[in-house]
């Protein structure tokens, strides 16, 4: 399985992404948050932040905005020439002012403007594009619309989050609609598997063809097939799309991911949003619950909330170095108490299920004003355990 760290805007910024990676190195992809296309230079000083290389650990994808090509292409550009060779497009931001201008979730509205949109995208990309979408502005029988739209672009990869934006994070994702979507895509890298194998058929045959010193004629024919066939199957499989599926939604524990497994066995992509800030071992958990056969339903103890060993691949001692690790680093980014402390109660808003039983100290951690309040604080809550 690839785990990616979902993008979550004023959360996991290159702070978030660079101590995690030191410390848990389990993310195959970190998605960075949005960028939006400027009218008059690539970058602010905020974002050259957020993408420079040396704060960007690990493959890292930043994501663009927008519903212009133009401006896509021209952020893409400029990522491109800082090294980048994946850029992913947002199509599932769901707030209302992003909604509004028809961008994010609100460009799934308009199948045709998109489909526009993506052709002159993928028509002159400088590098690779991924697409991270839900499956409708309004419903989810828009998804089959926008995945017959999905499917004549050569996507790098296609990450669902299998809500509408009417949905918001509500109610549960849909998974027969990620089904229908992981259908599509196992059916085209069958056909895919197909062609590969009649090329690999059609290479054994010029190789035969050299062994046996045949006529140049004859060797030529078999050259000329491979090449001929190879062109035209990977042209029409590109235009049915040809890429992987991954799946992203409310995965908080093993048990979740252990059910979202038994749904989708063939499954092999997972991107972590919420569940990760919540639990920084998630990865480590799913990890080690696979590892060990009966635990995965780990249950919780009535009286005391969760003990140390009912959770096989959490370790305390590290969730609290991540923690004190960001803090100390937001200190030295970040001018002034407020903007630190304001990142750091966002931040309690996930950790704080991790310590049940510390519900008051979390609600007064979620209310100081000072550093040295919220030390004491937080000290409290870890030294629970
Ligand atoms: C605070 C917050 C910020 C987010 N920012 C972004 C973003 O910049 N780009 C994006 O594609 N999705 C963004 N998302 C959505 C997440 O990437 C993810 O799709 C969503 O949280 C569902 O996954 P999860 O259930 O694993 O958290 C954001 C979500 C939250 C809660």
């Amino acid at each position: 399985m690839r785990f990616y760290l979902a993008p979550m805007e004023g959360i996991t910024g290159y702070v978030y992404r660079k101590t995690y990676q030191e410390l848990f190195h389990n993310v195959d992809k970190y998605f960075i948050p949005f960028v939006e296309p400027h009218q008059k230079r690539d970058f602010n000083a905020k974002e050259l932040n957020e993408i420079s290389r040396e704060n960007n650990q690990g493959y890292c994808v930043p994501q663009i905005l927008t519903n212009q090509a133009e401006g896509f292409l021209r952020t893409a550009q400029a990522l491109a020439e800082q090294g980048y060779e994946e850029v992913n497009l947002n199509l599932g931001c769901p707030s209302g002012t992003v909604v509004a201008k028809g961008k994010g979730a609100g460009f799934l509205e308009y199948p045709e403007k998109l489909d526009l949109f993506l052709r002159k995208i993928f028509a002159s990309a400088p590098c690779r594009i991924s697409i991270k979408t839900r499956i409708g502005r309004y419903e989810p029988e828009e998804f089959g619309r926008l995945l017959e739209i999905y499917r004549q672009y050569p996507l790098e990869e296609l990450i669902i989050h299998p809500r509408s934006r009417e949905d918001y994070y509500a109610g549960t994702p849909n998974w027969p609609v990620f089904a229908e979507a992981l259908r599509c895509s196992e059916d085209t890298a069958k056909m895919l598997r197909c062609s590969e194998d009649t090329a690999k058929m059609l290479r054994c045959s010029e190789d035969t063809a050299r062994m046996l010193r045949c006529s140049e004629d004859t060797a030529e024919m078999p050259r000329y097939g491979r090449e001929e066939m190879g062109k035209s199957q990977e042209g029409s499989l590109r235009r049915q799309g040809t890429w992987p599926v991954c799946y992203n939604g409310d995965i908080f524990s093993a048990a979740d991911y252990k059910r979202l497994l038994t749904a989708f066995p063939t499954l092999s992509t997972v991107m972590l949003g919420r569940g990760i800030i919540g639990n920084p071992c998630l990865i480590d958990e799913i990890k080690a619950a696979d590892r060990l056969e009966n635990g995965w339903e780990q249950e919780k103890d009535p009286v005391s909330g969760f003990k140390k060993d009912q959770h096989p691949g959490r370790d305390w001692d590290k969730i609290r170095e991540f923690h004190d690790l960001i803090y100390q680093r937001y200190q030295e980014t970040l001018s002034g108490d407020r903007p630190l402390l304001f990142k750091m109660k966002d931040l309690w808003c996930y950790l704080g299920s991790l310590y049940p039983g510390q519900e008051k100290q979390i609600k007064k951690l979620k209310k100081v004003q000072k550093k040295g309040e919220y030390e004491i604080l937080a000290g409290n809550i870890f030294n629970i355990l």
